[in-house]
């Protein structure tokens, strides 16, 4: 086999051709002309830079950081332990907000904000930001918060959110950022894992009109009998956001505006290691409770930037919405730190697209002129299943470039974004990339790379992507295997908190050496990839990563349930959609049961992880050595199997039998 088969270079040098196949889409000649890598030539000898001499070519992009002290060694590569900018100190915060107001663009900028109820809006510059995080900073400071310490927070998408995080960085504390959408379980058993000192939170936040508990999750959350040892939280910071009641424990719980009122508005950023945690984000597996993703400072930041500016091809005038929560790795790299480390303007919506009604995201366009757009391919296709009614009559001429992430992206909705709200004047940059990698790997650059629907084409500069079969060789090209990464990077992972075994096991030991990023994937003709979906139990439901086991245990903790198994099953807007099967202990089968499952669900883990079907079976269909057959489950699951009334007890015995060796 050609060792060369699956290198960008082959594919860069065979694009000439690719060009005039039918659902390839060149980048717009108008966009090209103005973009910072603005040929396949450029993209090329970018990528061969990187390849050649990554140490120079790091050392290179890491001079935008403010360094406190310089860094000795570019990269200290022990596999699986990497260590990026040794020995350097920097902070995170600085690089987001001082390094700009000391360049003279204080006034620009930061964030332009938009609440859910109609007509709250703010902007906030870079000098205000900085000034709002300073007190933040100070705040937290006074509460006795230090370097190294865990803080969580669970807020909804308000400025205040970017403020809690660069405020921990700027003080060294690590942040720990907890969807708003997760349950009091999800809180405490975070909280309890990360050992955090401090939760950052607020009174509730907006979602469809209802004002989510989000004080109350915290409370019920640090209520809770400690799972062992004492309770590590000794501060609860309460936002004011939506004016419901709460209850204050005394000499615990704080009001924001109370802690910063007064404070100094220049706390100096303290000066970390290049390799001091900056955050965690817990995230599912295939096995277990989810594991807190370690993401450590300088490396993490050259690359929120870098990615950011590359994929983004990101100018002084634009204005970036992401429309992630900064309660997903997303929201981490392309709300807060890359396009802040790069001094754009962002634009953050704090509730949902159909509130008040399914034409909200298009109004912000209008009113606000973002000119780049990036999300997930389950919103387009609910914005496809709502209608163009929605769509039409709004002015969405301000957007330039189009960007989706968390999933693959069907053809058809691919093209719908490009004709309906990229007006096919807008390139779309599909970036494939995971929580473990700190920010893109994988994805056109839009001033260059030729498009395929699907596809999340090549690899950025520095990322070395292989397909391989179980044994840890290359695959001929055009076969599908699992996507490995064969050299550092400086966004990647450093670890899972508190657990390096499993950092080890999971990442690192079936294909010795090699990162494996738990996809399958190939590659096509052209050196393109593709992805295909998980090669462990992970779902992903509507652009969330959820585990099965999660949801397995979850529903085994419910009294009538004996025994449980989570599958995904093809979902026409989510994706995937979960569905599970019980075996019961005690208690009817019927509507009541599921929708006390469901609920329970809701309880133990968050609304995202409420099984869309939930099937009684007798038994579970098992081979001889006891492993459940999820491969007939997902067939069952899909309906390429029926068997029975799904309200009832089902026997899969028969099944089980016929598919015994499966
Ligand atoms: O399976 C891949 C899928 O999402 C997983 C990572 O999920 P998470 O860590 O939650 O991060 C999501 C946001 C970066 C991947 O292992 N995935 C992500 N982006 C794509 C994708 N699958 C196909 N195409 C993509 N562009």
């Amino acid at each position: 086999m050609d060792p060369t088969h699956n290198t960008p270079q082959k594919a860069a040098g065979r694009l000439a051709s690719v060009m005039q196949e039918d659902r390839v889409f060149p980048p717009p000649l108008e966009f090209s002309k103005q973009a910072k890598i603005g040929s396949l030539e450029d993209y090329q000898r970018i990528y061969d830079e990187a390849a050649r001499d990554p140490d120079g070519f790091w050392h290179a992009r890491a001079q935008s950081l403010p360094w406190m002290t310089p860094y000795t060694k570019v990269l200290d590569w022990n596999p699986p332990d990497a260590k990026w900018f040794v020995g350097g100190r920097t902070n995170a915060s600085a690089a987001c907000l001082d390094q700009h107001i000391a360049a003279g663009r204080g006034d620009k900028i930061a964030i332009v904000w938009v609440g859910e109820p109609v007509g709250e809006r703010r902007e906030i510059s870079y000098r205000q930001l900085h000034a709002e995080v300073c007190q933040f900073a100070a705040g937290l400071s006074q509460l006795g918060v230090k370097a190294g310490e865990v803080v969580s927070i669970y807020m909804p998408m308000t400025p205040e959110l970017v403020i809690a995080m660069l405020a921990c960085a700027r003080i060294g504390a690590v942040h720990s950022v907890i969807f708003g959408g997760f349950s009091s379980e999800a809180i405490a058993d975070r909280n309890h894992d990360a050992k955090a000192v401090a939760v950052i939170t607020a009174d509730g936040g907006w979602r469809r009109g209802a004002a989510l508990p989000l004080k109350k999750n915290v409370d019920e959350a640090l209520n809770k009998p400690a799972i062992d040892g004492p309770q590590t939280v000794k501060h609860v910071v309460v936002l004011k956001r939506t004016g419901q009641p709460v209850e204050m424990v005394p000499g615990r719980d704080v009001w924001w505006h109370d802690l910063v009122a007064g404070m100094p508005t220049d706390t100096p950023p303290v000066a970390m290691d290049s390799e001091a945690p900056l955050f965690i984000l817990y995230t599912s597996g295939s096995t277990g409770k989810p594991k807190g993703i370690k993401h450590t400072t300088a490396g993490y930041l050259v690359w929120a930037k870098t990615t950011a500016e590359w994929v983004f091809d990101l100018r002084e005038d634009d204005l970036f919405w992401c429309t992630a929560d900064c309660g997903w790795i997303t929201g981490h790299t392309y709300v807060t730190y890359g396009p802040l480390a790069a001094g754009a303007s962002i634009l953050i919506y704090e509730g949902a697209p159909n509130a008040p009604n399914e034409g909200r995201f298009w109004e912000i366009i209008e009113q606000e002129k973002p000119t780049i757009f990036y999300t997930a391919p389950t919103a387009i296709r609910s914005f496809m299943k709502w209608g163009m009614q929605h769509i039409q009559g709004r002015d969405l001429s301000s957007l330039r470039l189009l960007g989706t992430v968390g999933e693959g992206i069907n053809p058809e909705a691919w093209i719908w974004y490009h004709e309906v709200i990229g007006g096919k004047r807008c390139p779309i940059v599909d970036t494939w990339w995971q929580t473990e990698t700190g920010g893109i790997m994988m994805s056109p650059l839009p001033g260059c790379t030729p498009t395929k629907p699907g596809s999340c084409t090549l690899p950025l500069p520095g990322v070395c992507p292989e397909v391989v079969d179980a044994a840890g060789n290359p695959v001929d090209q055009g076969e599908g295997g699992w996507l490995v990464l064969t050299q550092p990077w400086p966004g990647m992972l450093r670890g899972i908190w508190g657990d390096d075994e499993r950092f080890r096991e999971t990442y690192w030991s079936r294909v010795p050496g090699k990162y494996l990023a738990g996809d399958n994937a190939r590659q096509d003709a052209d050196g393109y990839y593709w992805i295909m979906g998980r090669i462990d139990d992970v779902l992903n439901v509507a652009g969330h990563r959820l585990s099965t086991i999660e949801i397995e245990s979850a529903l085994v903790s419910h009294p009538a349930v004996a025994e449980a198994a989570a599958v995904g099953r093809p979902h026409d807007v989510k994706g995937e959609a979960v569905a599970v099967f019980v075996t019961l202990s005690s208690g009817e089968p019927g509507d009541a049961l599921k929708d006390a499952l469901r609920k329970h669900v809701r309880q133990q883990i968050g609304a995202l992880a409420v099984p869309d079907d939930i099937h009684f079976a007798a038994v579970l269909p098992k081979t001889r050595s006891g492993k459940i057959m999820r491969r007939l489950l997902r067939d069952v699951a899909a309906g390429r199997e029926t068997v029975g009334d799904t309200t009832t007890l089902e026997d899969y015995t028969v099944l089980a039998k016929l598919r015994d060796d499966d």
